[in-house]
């Protein structure tokens, strides 16, 4: 088996919280992302993408676990032994507009990332400022532009394009269309699907729903509150998804074509603070739990091949059922 692209393993991260206390944004997280494979994080505000996120991008530094680039740990090199892997990965944000400087003309915006890492000059490096945005479907006479006279579509293609520059194998996306109106959506996601073709590019694609997600995606994880819940396949995930927390996100998708198989629709209840200590995080809102649920371990099992829960119930059901 080839070594994954990225290796996330056991990834921690704490922040300071009130009275003293800590909070968990990223609890013992693990998963792997093949090379050439979209692998999506999925689940509710607050409940740690986008720290995922900075975490790999080192924006911020994690409390332990291990962030593999290609089987090397990202988190055990100094900066400058970071450096030279950093136009390996490159991320695209939710608010394309605050991620562009709106005094730099289009060109200097693409450019800038090139230069800073001595890729090109002269005439390569702007004939390749216009092959980039032809890529991400914007005319190479814009690029004379200021980012203030693009739409909020045009804007996410140009940081598409920007990320890009430097031939990265891994793209970040965290939430890239969350931002833009539902019709738009649609052009962006096709892109990046088109482009993760065309370039081989690896992908970690963050979204809310299940939805978008889905649409780019090879496999699905769902998190909450710091946690992975469920991962599987993208369409087992959608189809047939095992843990209460996966089915209440799939009934919550406005896209939803979803099969439940005769399960009753589940709403969570209560809010997502109420987490407890031991056992499930989603004990208090979890329509199915019983009282074990409150005590046992959650650690996520493998319930068929590739689909992993951390929901004993599901599990319990799913022996249940094959026996
Ligand atoms: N710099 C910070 N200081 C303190 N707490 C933080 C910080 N950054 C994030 N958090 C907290 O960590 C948790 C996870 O935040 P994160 O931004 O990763 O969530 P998210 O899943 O990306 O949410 P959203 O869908 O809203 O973008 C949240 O409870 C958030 O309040
Ligand atoms: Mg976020």
């Amino acid at each position: 088996m080839p070594e994954p692209l990225l290796s996330v393993r056991h990834l921690t991260k704490t922040y300071p919280a009130r009275r003293g206390q800590k909070l968990i944004a990223v609890n013992d997280v693990s998963f792997s992302i093949d090379r050439g494979e979209a692998f999506g994080l999925v689940g509710e505000s607050g409940c740690g993408k986008s720290t995922i996120a900075r975490l790999i991008m080192g924006l911020e530094k994690a409390d332990s676990g291990e962030i593999c680039l290609d089987g090397e740990n990202l988190l055990s090199l100094r900066e400058t032994q970071r450096r030279p892997h950093r136009p390996r990965y490159q991320m695209v944000f939710q608010d394309a507009a605050s991620s562009l400087n709106p005094r730099r003309r289009v060109r200097d915006l693409i450019r800038d990332p090139m230069v800073e890492h001595h890729i090109l000059s002269g005439d390569a490096l702007n004939a390749r400022v216009d092959a980039l945005l032809s890529m991400v479907g914007l005319h190479p006479d814009m690029a004379q532009r200021y980012p203030h006279e693009f739409s909020g579509g045009q804007k996410q293609r140009l940081c598409i394009a920007r990320a890009l520059s430097l031939n990265p194998e891994l793209l970040v996306l965290d939430e890239p269309v969350s931002a833009l109106d539902v019709s738009i959506q649609a052009q962006i996601l096709n892109l990046l699907r088109d482009l993760q073709k065309q370039l081989h590019l690896t992908y970690l694609f963050i979204g809310h729903g299940l939805g978008a997600v889905r649409y780019v995606c090879d496999r699905i994880a769902v998190m909450y509150m710091g946690r992975i819940m469920e991962s599987g396949d993208s369409e087992t995930l959608f189809s047939s998804p095992m843990h209460p927390y996966t089915l209440a996100l799939a009934d919550a998708s406005p896209s939803a074509d979803i099969r439940l198989r005769g399960r009753a629709r589940i709403a969570l209840r209560g809010e997502m603070e109420d987490v407890p200590q031991t056992g499930c995080p989603l004990y208090h809102r979890c329509p199915a739990a019983e009282e074990a649920c409150q005590t046992r371990s959650t650690a996520l099992e493998e319930i068929a091949p590739g689909h992993w829960t951390a929901c004993r119930r599901a599990r319990l059901l799913r022996e249940e059922t094959n026996a």
